[in-house]
């Protein structure tokens, strides 16, 4: 018996050595019957992952830091939602080999946001003003949440606020900000930095909510202050799980299972994989 070669998926970034999307994607792809294979790639810059995506005859790839805006312009398409955030997480390669770009991150975010709390109408202080902060502010005013970006640097802060017409203030300021979430977009307190906070944790009773971008550690040490503040807290792992299925969906055309992704990461996450 012949066994036809698997359809191939990659995701590039660098480092990608550490990156739980392949585990995922894996998962999924088996529970769904289809003979396909996503294997990481490490690449030195955005023109390899594009040559090499073109060369390999991959089906799509995952794009991932630093490389989401780099490759844009190496697209043959790129749709309107990426272009405003700035960023392309999805490469999808249609039938004639043409390469188009796609957002998932901002969907990501507000499907995994959803799951815990409902978006319209409420505040959001977004802390960070880089590329994930960017699909965050997208995500919160697509579902009618009123963002408010609150950066280190703030002239950063500043210009992305004026972008998606929202307030800034800087992050040596935040006493003064209150929201009914807080929003953590930046990578401080992920693996192996996970013993520090952005936020100092005598502001975090101003947000009922705080959520972390940040998926591993699932309890960063920003959840677990603002537990002990008494908030209610949402973990990065629906964002990441999300953004991965809407990935697949864009690829397949099909639903992913999307509570047998959740688990396997968790699993993993929670060192209940056996290694
Ligand atoms: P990404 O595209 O992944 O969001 P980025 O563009 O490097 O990454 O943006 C990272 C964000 O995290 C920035 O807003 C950065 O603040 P500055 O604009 O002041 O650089 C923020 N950030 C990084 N380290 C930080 C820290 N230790 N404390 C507060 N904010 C931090």
């Amino acid at each position: 018996m012949t066994r036809t070669a698997p359809t191939l998926f990659a995701l590039f970034g660098n480092p990608v050595g550490h990156s739980l999307s392949p585990l995922m994607h894996n998962a999924a792809y088996e529970r769904m019957r289809i003979n396909a294979h996503y294997m990481p790639v490490c690449v030195d810059d955005a023109a390899e992952a594009i040559e090499r995506m073109r060369r390999l005859a991959l089906r799509g790839a995952s794009v991932t830091i630093p490389f989401k805006t780099a490759v844009m312009s190496l697209l043959d398409q790129v749709d309107d939602t990426s272009c405003t955030i700035g960023a392309v997480n999805t490469i999808v390669r249609d039938a004639n080999g043409r390469l188009a770009g796609y957002n998932t991150d901002w969907i990501g975010l507000v499907r995994g946001l959803e799951e815990s709390l409902e978006i319209n109408d409420k505040t959001f202080a977004i802390v960070g003003a880089g590329g994930a902060a960017r699909a965050v502010v997208f995500g919160i005013r697509q579902r009618g949440g009123i963002p408010l970006i609150v950066n280190r640097t703030p002239e950063r802060g500043e210009k992305l606020a004026r972008e998606f017409d929202c307030l800034a203030y800087p992050l040596a300021r935040i006493a003064e900000v209150s929201a009914d979430c807080l929003i953590n977009t930046t990578s401080v307190g992920m693996t192996p930095d996970d013993g520090m906070s952005p936020i100092v944790k005598e502001v975090l009773k101003n947000f009922p909510w705080v959520m972390d971008c940040v998926y591993n550690p699932l309890q960063t040490r920003l959840l677990l202050e603002a537990a002990q503040a008494g908030c209610a807290t949402i973990t990065g792992l629906g964002m990441f799980v999300h953004q991965g299925a809407e990935q697949i969906k864009l690829w397949t055309g099909q639903e992913p299972p999307r509570e047998l992704m959740k688990q396997v990461v968790l699993k993993k996450l929670e060192g209940r994989d056996g290694d």
